[in-house]
């Protein structure tokens, strides 16, 4: 170290490496980082002198370094200016910052929620409550307790999933349908009640208009002196609201095990409002069973069927949303294909 610089000799320096910084700036056609390099790099001219401040006699030191700062702070100003005007010019790189972002892709609900949803709201207005129930359960409720004793042939209906497990209270299954929610409902010990129980339910079935796995909706309403014309003001009630006002029911015999009597429940075809057409034929669809619930039932659920009664009715929320006209769906394994561009649609 020879401290022999004076501070005019060394701002003569700092005066030069400026120029051809400028110059640099001014002609080069290199990147930003490139040029970064260069002027402040290691082996850079500033670089050199920022060392060389050591030179600089000690009382002109302060001023040099002053200087110097001073200068590089101004080409480094000029080396950041020059380099946003570089992004703007090439689109490539320019990111406005202030203009709006791209929305992330926003799903909804499933049809079936949906669908589940607007039934239980229906439901609601006139007094039910969604409950749950078990999916796996003992083969006592979705059977014996509803007049279905082991080995009874009603039980065949149900092509039922047995999933290999039993202990004292049965054999363990995927609930065919929900009415095992009746008696384990009835066993809350509450009345009267109005339910709406929707769950999944499993079969062993696939085909257009079937899958082994759908949800169905079972109400119930029990209470004192309920009559079939109760039965008919909500079914008529449900179908007005859901499917819309030319829309009504009618009622076929039919036999349930825990329901007498006992009913499969039509609704008029939404295209043809009866008359027959191609899709429904007779003019009906079938919505699915009802009825009113045996003396038999009520007392498994510890219900005095000489003082209460009521009815019951268990129906599949795909079939039922299948036959909203307008629905356009002609094969029920669409649902649960999980197709985003068939399920965007709705
Ligand atoms: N659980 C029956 C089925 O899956 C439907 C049904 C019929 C439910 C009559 C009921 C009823 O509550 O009363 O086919």
């Amino acid at each position: 170290m020879d401290e022999s610089l004076t501070a005019p000799q060394f701002i003569g320096y700092v005066i030069e490496a400026e120029q051809q910084a400028k110059a640099l700036l001014g002609s080069s056609n290199a990147s930003i980082d490139e040029l970064r390099i260069k002027l402040f790099g290691n082996k850079s001219e500033f670089s050199r002198l920022t060392k060389k401040i050591r030179d600089v006699i000690p009382s002109d030191r302060q001023q040099a370094g002053i200087v110097l700062n001073e200068v590089k702070r101004k080409i480094e100003k000029q080396l950041n200016d020059s380099s946003s005007v570089k992004r703007q010019a090439s689109n490539k790189e320019f990111f406005d910052v202030t203009a709006p972002g791209i929305p992330p892709p926003v799903g909804h609900l499933h049809i079936v929620t949906q669908a589940i949803m607007e039934i239980t709201r229906i439901f609601e207005r006139i007094g039910f409550t969604r409950v749950r129930h078990p999916e796996v359960d003992w083969d006592w409720y979705p059977f014996e307790s509803l007049n279905m004793p082991p080995n009874h042939p009603a039980r065949d209906e149900w092509e039922t999933f047995f999933i290999g497990l039993s202990d004292k209270q049965g054999q363990i299954v995927l609930t065919p349908h929900t009415s095992n929610g009746q008696v384990r409902e009835m066993e809350k010990g509450k009345l009267p009640i109005r339910m709406i129980n929707i769950a999944k339910c499993y079969r062993r079935q696939s085909d257009v208009s079937h899958v082994p796995m759908f949800h169905q909706f079972e109400g119930m309403y029990i209470d004192k002196g309920v009559t079939i014309g109760d039965l008919t003001g909500v079914f008529n009630f449900f179908v007005k609201n859901y499917y819309g006002p030319d829309r009504k029911i009618r009622l076929r015999p039919f036999h349930f095990q825990f329901t007498e009597p006992s009913f499969e429940v039509d609704i008029n075809c939404g295209i043809c409002l009866g008359k027959g057409c191609k899709l429904c034929k007779e003019g009906w669809l079938e919505l699915g069973g009802a009825g009113m619930v045996h003396p038999v039932v009520l007392k498994n659920g510890g219900i005095d069927p000489d003082v209460y009664n009521g009815f019951a009715f268990g129906w599949g929320v795909e079939r039922a949303y299948m036959m909203k006209s307008g629905t356009k769906l002609d094969d029920i394994r669409m649902l649960y294909g999980n197709d985003v561009r068939f399920l965007k649609q709705f």
